[in-house]
């Protein structure tokens, strides 16, 4: 499987992403339309991004009861999506129910599914104080993934801090991909768990997810060209 950089594009509407990604010319980056994106313009963003070229995470993280989660896939199926998530702490039953909607409404190759494990804007403190979860970050983090992979997902949303234990638990084909991304030189932002792309590389992440990092800097296929050369060289 080959190691990616994905733009996350959290853009207001689709006009400013598609003069974004025009700046990339013949290059096609993966891209990760989420929650602001796709509220704004709907499904139909999916599919136009796909019929430029590109290959699409849809992150909506979905967090429901089992039914609802297995409706709302069987719906994001048809997208043509190449990844989508949801949420593990919605448990086993909500994530095999993502698995059987995703499947169910896929007359294509299904999407890669993940799950994120612990948001990485989430830190120790507001994981004990807010979240109110008794074990350490780690164990947190360990325990969703395991959990994630014995409900048949292909594998987590994580920080690459995370990436090289995820492997241990859950063996080197279960998928990381990772946010939280920043260069050394750069801001944290809202983001606590960050990491440089050379050190994801390091840490054995699968894909990198890179916003602000790309989309707010002065020259962003500079940006971009970067993170490539740190996390696949
Ligand atoms: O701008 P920045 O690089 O911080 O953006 C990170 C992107 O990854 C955002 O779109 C955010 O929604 C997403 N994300 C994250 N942490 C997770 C899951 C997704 O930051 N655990």
């Amino acid at each position: 499987m080959a190691k990616d950089v994905i733009i996350a594009c959290d853009f207001p509407d689709a006009e400013t992403t598609y003069d974004f990604l025009k700046r990339f010319k013949d290059r096609k980056p993966f891209v990760k339309i989420g929650m602001e994106l796709f509220y704004s313009e709907g499904p139909d963003i999916v599919r136009k991004i796909k019929a430029l070229g590109h290959k699409v995470f849809v992150d909506l993280k979905l967090h429901d009861i089992p039914n609802t989660v297995r409706g709302g896939m069987r719906s994001l199926s048809s997208l043509g999506a190449d990844m989508v998530n949801v949420h593990a702490s919605g448990g086993s039953a909500m994530m095999e129910a993502a698995v059987e909607g995703l499947t169910a409404g896929c007359g294509h190759e299904r999407p890669i599914l993940i799950a994120v494990t612990v948001l990485t804007s989430t830190d120790a403190a507001r994981l004990r104080d807010e979240i109110l979860v008794g074990e350490t970050l780690e164990k947190t983090v360990d325990s969703y993934a395991a959990l994630a992979a014995r409900s048949g997902l292909d594998g987590v949303v994580c920080s690459p801090l995370e990436a090289k234990r995820v492997k241990s638990v859950c063996g080197e084909s279960f998928l990381t991909v990772t946010p939280g991304i920043r260069f050394a030189d750069g801001n944290s932002d809202d983001q606590k768990r960050i990491a440089t792309p050379e050190f994801a590389r390091e840490n054995g992440s699968d894909y990198i997810v890179v916003g602000r990092a790309v989309t707010g800097a002065a020259d962003p296929v500079a940006a971009y060209e970067r993170c490539i050369a740190g996390f696949i060289g």
